[in-house]
């Protein structure tokens, strides 16, 4: 029987008829590319996200933690294992519903606006314009970019990219956050307003929330730590100390 634990907790992985894990990842791998070119960028991960846990996933640049955020959306295929959202349900599509992404890299579409930007994923979802738009501007007021609401992609600094990202995913109300480099291009300051934007709506929300981050004071204001290297989940060092070591 496979166990992982998250820093406080070792959880035993058998799914049960009442399992409400938000997303469950058992010996899972991911491969980009075949033959010489193979790389293997996540190596038999089994781990699982509870309702309302707060984990910082960290690791080594290159060591998987954006292609583990990817698997967990349901974006990208796994090449072996498996992979399921008991307590998400499915979408059309397969994918798992109510699971917001903030991308590490640049997400929004350059031709809208970023309230246009916000409220897309409403839209998609079968909003209508006039809710839509109010919970995309108060999100926007929420990270403190209101005045940023007419305001196109490209007239943005990278900060403030990331912090409309954020208010895109909060604003589609999520019950699973996976935040990658939420605060990767932010001062101290406004990272530490976006991690508490982001922690205070997950508490509204009672979202679960991952992020992957390399920075330390982010970390630590979530409560678990998981740590990647070479595309497998090691134990942290606080894991460690706690005697719960005991990843696979
Ligand atoms: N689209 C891709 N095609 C091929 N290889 C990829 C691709 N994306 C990532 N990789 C490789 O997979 C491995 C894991 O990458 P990943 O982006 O998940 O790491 P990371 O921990 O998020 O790194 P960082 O901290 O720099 O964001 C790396 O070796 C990377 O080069
Ligand atoms: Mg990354």
């Amino acid at each position: 029987m496979s166990r992982i634990h998250a820093s406080t907790r070792t959880t035993v992985l058998d799914a049960a008829p009442t399992d409400r894990s938000l997303v469950r990842c058992t010996d899972l791998a991911m491969t980009y590319g075949a033959g010489n070119r193979a790389v293997v960028a996540v190596h038999s991960v089994t781990c699982m996200v509870e309702p309302g846990q707060r984990i910082a996933v960290t690791g080594p640049s290159g060591s998987g933690k954006s292609t583990l955020l990817h698997l967990m959306a349901g974006l990208v295929r796994h090449t072996s294992g498996a992979l399921s959202w008991p307590g998400l349900g499915g979408s059309p599509a397969g994918r798992p519903g109510r699971v917001g992404v903030v991308f590490q890299g640049q997400s929004l579409l350059p031709a809208l606006d970023v309230v246009e930007n916000v409220q897309l994923p409403l839209l998609l979802a079968g909003a209508d314009v006039g809710s839509a738009r109010s919970a995309a501007v108060d999100a926007l007021c929420l990270l403190g970019i209101g005045e940023l609401a007419s305001q196109l992609p490209e007239e943005l600094s990278g900060g403030q990219a990331q912090r409309v990202a954020v208010a895109r995913v909060l604003a589609a109300r999520p019950r699973l956050i996976l935040a990658d480099e939420p605060t990767g291009q932010l001062d101290q300051d406004s990272a530490e307003r976006v991690i508490s934007v982001l922690l205070a709506a997950a508490d509204e929300l009672d979202a679960a929330v991952v992020v992957a981050t390399h920075d330390e004071i982010v970390a630590d204001r979530l409560a678990e730590h998981w740590r990647m290297r070479d595309g497998r989940l090691r134990p942290s060092a606080q894991d460690v100390e706690r005697g719960n070591g005991d990843y696979r």
